[in-house]
């Protein structure tokens, strides 16, 4: 695997796939990698793409300065799993790189993706995603990227991005990888104790109780009892709501089936930890 540390490595990388005509494969990441982002990697490396990672943790999508001072470096750990994954090469920029002193932030009317859910909660979050996965994707040059159905709404993000700058690279969505316990897997657990990551893993049971309400009783009722359940165990909800997954508004009333889409963010020992359920 090369490791690419510089805009002309990356070039002379991203150049030499072109002249091979090998199709680029390509997933963003912020570290402190496991194995929902290595699922990415083999994705991209079973469909014989030559497969490139990043790894730069993005000041512009860290709403709170404490979040981006805590989040976790383990860049040789990283290293180590990637190779292992048949992933090619590793890009690791430095801010200037991502952000040069002339980048002039690109302009991208999110609608309802910053008003509703992570929206107002994160002010700006989006927005981050948004300017950094251009400047990468303008880089990197990838026929395909890779995107974890974790983190729902990003990848709506991702997708409006894409279909205003990028309609030459497809966007695949890969399903979340959990843990047996049924906890999402998150670079975040990483700041969880043993009971911290034994309460985290009754968010997904919770989500899959109101799922199994569907159509018996009301949605607010389900979520209500679902919010009893996770508060008797210390776990602070957020937002609990449910949305209709193609449009991502809110609903008081069952969706179409496979319309329907839970998402949840809750707090547990101080680690804001996110997932969703669709059905
Ligand atoms: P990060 O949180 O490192 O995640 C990188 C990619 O891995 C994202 O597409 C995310 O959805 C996916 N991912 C994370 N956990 C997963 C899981 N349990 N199962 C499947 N996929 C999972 O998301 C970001 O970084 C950043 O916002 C980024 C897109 C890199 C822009 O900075």
């Amino acid at each position: 695997m090369e490791i690419l540390k510089t805009e002309l490595e990356l070039n002379n990388w991203v150049k030499n796939q072109h002249a091979n005509t090998t199709k680029i494969g390509f997933v963003p990441t912020m570290g402190a990698l496991h194995e929902g982002h290595i699922y990415l990697v083999k994705q991209s490396v079973k469909q014989e793409l030559a497969t490139i990672v990043s790894i730069f943790v993005n000041p512009k999508q860290f709403n709170n300065a404490s979040d981006l001072n805590k989040y976790p470096i383990t860049i040789e750990a990283d290293i180590k799993l990637l190779k292992k994954s048949g992933c090619n090469a590793l890009f690791i920029p430095t801010i200037d790189i991502i952000y040069p002193s002339y980048f002039l932030p690109i302009k991208l009317d999110l609608g309802i993706l910053d008003k509703v859910l992570e929206g107002p909660k994160r002010p700006g979050h989006f927005n981050g995603v948004a300017q950094v996965v251009y400047r990468l994707f303008k880089m990197v040059n990838p026929d395909k990227a890779f995107f974890g159905l974790k983190d729902f709404q990003q990848c709506k993000v991702i997708k409006l991005l894409a279909s205003h700058f990028f309609t030459n690279i497809k966007i695949e969505l890969c399903p979340t990888i959990r843990h047996k316990s049924g906890l999402a897997m998150s670079s975040r657990n990483m700041r969880l104790s043993d009971n911290g990551k034994k309460r985290a893993s009754l968010i997904y049971k919770t989500l899959n109780v109101i799922k199994n309400l569907n159509n018996a009783i009301e949605p607010k009722d389900a979520i209500k009892y679902g919010k009893h359940l996770l508060a008797e165990n210390n776990i602070e909800v957020e937002y609990l709501e449910l949305a209709n997954s193609k449009t991502l508004d809110s609903w008081i009333v069952w969706q179409p089936e496979k319309q329907n889409i839970l998402l949840i963010a809750a707090y547990i020992e101080g680690v804001r930890l996110i997932d969703n359920i669709q059905f």
